[in-house]
């Protein structure tokens, strides 16, 4: 039975576009009606990002204050019977563009009611902003049944420098000897097996169901001591987002001297209690093993690590 499926997506360097179109390739093939909607934050962020607009970004982002979308071109009322989330992180949060869909009377109605599969790709951490999108999922009505989260197969040290190089240059290459940035094209490709699973799973209805449909894929990786580092991480953000915004409005140049402060603590953290804490977690790993491993469990659900074969 052909389906009718919302995709709702944004992108700045064109990534996330490129899965997109990876994942609901097999939709299409398999005839299923799929909708998608670019979302379009008004006025647009800059990209490549000018580095104090980056800074800026991140109040906002960690109080679910976004700038607002351009109004959609689907119906409010569109009767879908899947909705794709396909999302990035910003500042341990799910980006503005897609808290404001969310958050939006027209976005509220199209995911009420509906079986939501969430599509994140980031640099690696998106365990917190996962437990943020699911809420504002549920809270309009939705509920989230599968997750896939792609994110940055090189090494964490590499990827400190090399996004936000990609993200305040543009240039996602390899440089200084370290890899390119980003989610690589085998992965990008590789995403096409979660749609021709989900296609066949529509084709018999499962959606209905409200249960995953994505399992023993390997949708998911979990990584325990980033989950703990972002506990610390959304502590912190959630501190010192009030302090900036203490300071002025989104855009507003008196901002600057607090978005600076932010951006020492930040260098500061990463250089010194970033990897001190890891070291920490690493060598304090068998006394919280079986916590590491609960919390791991959560976090897998509900599509699960396994990969069957
Ligand atoms: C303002 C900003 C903050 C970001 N913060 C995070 C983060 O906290 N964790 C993470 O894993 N990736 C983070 N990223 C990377 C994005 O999740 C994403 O991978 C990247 O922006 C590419 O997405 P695109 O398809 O929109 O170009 C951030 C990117 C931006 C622009």
């Amino acid at each position: 039975m052909k389906k009718n499926i919302l995709v709702v997506s944004c992108s700045q360097s064109g990534q996330m576009t490129d899965i997109v179109s990876a994942f609901t390739r097999p939709l299409k093939d398999a005839g299923m009606n799929v909708h998608h909607e670019i979302l379009r934050p008004q006025p647009a962020f800059p990209f490549p990002w000018p580095f104090f607009d980056f800074l800026d970004a991140f109040p906002e982002s960690v109080r679910l204050a976004p700038r607002p979308n351009q109004p959609l071109a689907v119906a409010a009322d569109a009767p879908f019977d899947l909705v794709i989330i396909a999302w990035t992180v910003w500042y341990l949060s799910p980006a503005q563009p897609t808290t404001a869909f969310l958050q939006s009377d027209a976005g509220r109605q199209l995911v009420d009611g509906r079986p939501v599969v969430s599509v994140v790709a980031c640099r690696n951490m998106w365990f917190s902003a996962f437990d943020t999108l699911k809420t504002l999922v549920a809270k309009a009505g939705g509920r989230v049944v599968d997750h896939v989260a792609l994110t940055d197969e090189s090494p964490a040290l590499a990827t400190f420098i090399t996004t936000p190089r990609w993200m305040l240059t543009g240039r996602r290459d390899s440089f200084l000897g370290l890899p390119p940035a980003g989610i690589n094209a085998r992965q990008v490709a590789d995403t096409a097996r979660f749609g021709a699973a989900l296609a066949g799973a529509l084709a018999r209805d499962e959606e209905k169901r409200g249960t995953a449909m994505l399992r023993g894929l390997g949708a998911v990786k979990i990584v325990p001591h980033l989950i703990l580092s972002e506990r610390a991480g959304r502590r912190a953000f959630s501190v010192w987002s009030g302090i900036v915004r203490r300071f002025g409005r989104a855009g507003q140049r008196r901002r600057i001297p607090a978005l600076c402060l932010f951006a020492c603590y930040l260098v500061l953290m990463i250089l010194t209690v970033v990897p001190a804490s890891f070291l920490l977690q690493k060598l304090a790993a068998p006394l919280f093993a079986r916590r590491l491993a609960a919390v791991g469990r959560r976090y897998a659900q509900p599509s699960g690590t396994e990969s069957l074969p």
